[in-house]
């Protein structure tokens, strides 16, 4: 699996169109003679207009009547429906929210022992540990500087030590959202940065890397979609961490301003991680959507409460769900 991501300052590309009109050279002609033939025109042309415009007005008030009609004929039993299967939903959804939330929790318990062999049913691969052979990131930012950072077999452990801080699974959409966190997690490859700190300092180093990354949250907000297969209509992902432990061979060639770096960026990881945010959450959105959107698009919506739920603890409920 490789995945890059690549985030540049927006390139503005600028595009002036000169429009030049040249006024043809008209022949000379007597004034009087022109202004008689232009007031015929105009008469002409307004009677013409007139017409034109009144038929116009009266088809459109007709246009108009009948579709009001035809608005009122439809729309006003359907907003009926609208309204009574949401107040439904709104009410069933309230009251089985409680019991959806235990459900869900222990459908995110039931993967958690399962992420070590994977869940073949589904596609998912073992994610503990969860392996990538290849990240690049490549970023140009005004604040961090010009950096290209490539790991190599990555290997992320303990993700599976997750706790649920929050499980909640509405009907209405259906929506799923979570937090879950990680007390800690212990990563390892090969690194190999490359780039321009902050206009001054030039960073350089390549080798292997250890990394323990302290108290990592995730949150997890989605609303699922039907459309030929499940996918996800709205996806928002946010996560932050508390601490981190960097450990990078032969950074900056081994030298002491390599262990002093590696210490600054600890003591600052908290600030720095929310400065890089933006630049590298909607690769990492991106990224995780559409292995999620590749997951579920051949289940249908009773399929996937059988997943998250269980065998048929759902039975026909769904047909409530307002798509
Ligand atoms: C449906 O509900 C909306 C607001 O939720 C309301 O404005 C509308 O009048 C309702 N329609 C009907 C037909 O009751
Ligand atoms: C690190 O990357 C640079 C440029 O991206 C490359 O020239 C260099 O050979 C790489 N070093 C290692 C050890 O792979
Ligand atoms: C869940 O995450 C969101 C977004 O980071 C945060 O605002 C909220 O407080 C978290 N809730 C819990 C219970 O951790
Ligand atoms: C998931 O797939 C659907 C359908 O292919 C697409 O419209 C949607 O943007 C994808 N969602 C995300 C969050 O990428």
């Amino acid at each position: 699996m490789k995945y890059r991501v690549t985030s540049r300052l927006p390139t503005t590309l600028i595009c002036v169109v000169v429009l030049l009109r040249i006024a043809g050279g008209a022949e000379p002609l007597p004034s009087v003679l022109l202004g008689g033939i232009g007031n015929v025109a105009n008469t002409a042309t307004n009677f013409l207009t007139g017409v034109v415009q009144r038929q116009k007005e009266l088809l459109h008030r007709v246009t108009d009547i009948a579709a009001e009609y035809i608005t009122n004929a439809v729309e006003r039993p359907r907003n009926l429906l609208i309204n009574a299967t949401r107040m439904t939903t709104g009410v069933i959804d309230s009251a089985a929210s409680k019991g959806l939330e235990f459900k869900l929790r222990r459908f995110l318990e039931k993967f958690r022992a399962r992420m070590r062999n994977g869940i073949p049913e589904l596609g998912i691969p073992p994610l503990e540990p969860f392996t990538l052979d290849e990240i690049d990131i490549d970023t140009d930012n005004p604040e961090i500087g010009k950096v290209n950072l490539v790991i190599e077999n990555l290997e992320l452990r303990k993700l599976s030590t997750f706790l649920i801080d929050r499980a909640k699974l509405s009907l209405i959409g259906p929506t799923i959202s979570i937090n879950i966190s990680i007390p800690e997690i212990f990563a390892t490859g090969y690194y190999n940065i490359t780039g321009i700190l902050g206009d001054m300092y030039p960073l350089r180093g390549a080798g292997p890397f250890e990394t323990t990354v302290r108290d990592f949250r995730v949150y997890v907000n989605t609303v699922l979609g039907y459309a030929r297969g499940m996918y996800m209509k709205r996806f928002d992902l946010d996560f932050s961490l508390r601490a981190i432990k960097i450990y990078l061979e032969n950074f900056m060639g081994g030298e002491k301003i390599g262990q002093i770096m590696s210490k600054v960026f600890e003591e600052l990881t908290p600030e720095a991680m929310d400065i890089i945010k933006p630049d590298i959450l909607p690769p990492i959105q991106d990224y995780v959507a559409s292995q999620v959107n590749e997951t579920i698009h051949h289940l249908n919506m009773r399929d996937l409460f059988r997943v998250l739920l269980g065998e048929y603890e759902f039975g026909d409920i769904t047909h409530f769900l307002i798509p």
